[in-house]
């Protein structure tokens, strides 16, 4: 069986994460994000490493210092189903808790059966403050956004 490897990215992984999020931001179904703010945010990365390669990855981005978003999963189209989002959204919220305990994390996303069996729960948008909103200006879908609110409800520690 193949081995796959969850780590946190360093800097020079940017070129191999921005590869590996265009075509899901051609799409429309991910945001962009530059080379240039991966490389100076690379330890809020996480990413699925297989034969030395990138295989996946998954941010955590911290708005203050109880609400984390987790945001820019991706996983190579070849490697999907293979628990690899899975273990990467497992591993950035472990990797928030032991920072924040009582974080609140939150995603939005196109794909809510995918977080619901990571461990989130859907939610009205306008629970979620103001501010999460900024990014939403470079969108292609602002006008018509069908992206779902959730927040993370499986706390493995009490
Ligand atoms: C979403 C994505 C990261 C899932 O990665 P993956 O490695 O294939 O997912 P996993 O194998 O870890 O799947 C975990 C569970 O979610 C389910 N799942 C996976 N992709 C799914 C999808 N597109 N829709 C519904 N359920 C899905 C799996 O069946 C699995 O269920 P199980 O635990 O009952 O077996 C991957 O499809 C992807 O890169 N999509 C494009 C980008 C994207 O949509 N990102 C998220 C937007 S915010």
């Amino acid at each position: 069986m193949m081995k796959i490897t969850i780590q946190k990215a360093i800097s020079d992984d940017a070129e191999d994460i921005l590869a590996l999020l265009s075509p899901y931001v051609k799409k429309g179904i991910l945001l962009p994000r530059s080379k240039e703010e991966i490389e100076k945010t690379s330890n809020s990365f996480t990413v699925a490493v297989a034969q030395k390669k990138i295989i996946g990855v998954v941010s955590h981005y911290k708005y203050n210092n109880n609400l984390f978003e987790i945001r820019s999963l991706a996983v190579n189209s070849r490697y999907h189903h293979k628990d690899i989002g899975k273990q990467l959204v497992a591993y950035a919220i472990e990797d928030i808790l032991q920072q924040h305990r009582d974080a609140k994390i939150f995603c939005l996303t196109y794909n809510p059966s995918f977080f619901k069996k990571a461990g989130f729960m859907a939610v009205a948008k306008e629970t979620l403050p103001d501010k999460i909103w900024k990014d939403c200006q470079y969108c292609q879908h602002r006008d018509n956004c069908t992206e779902t609110a959730m927040v993370y409800v499986l706390r493995s520690r009490s």
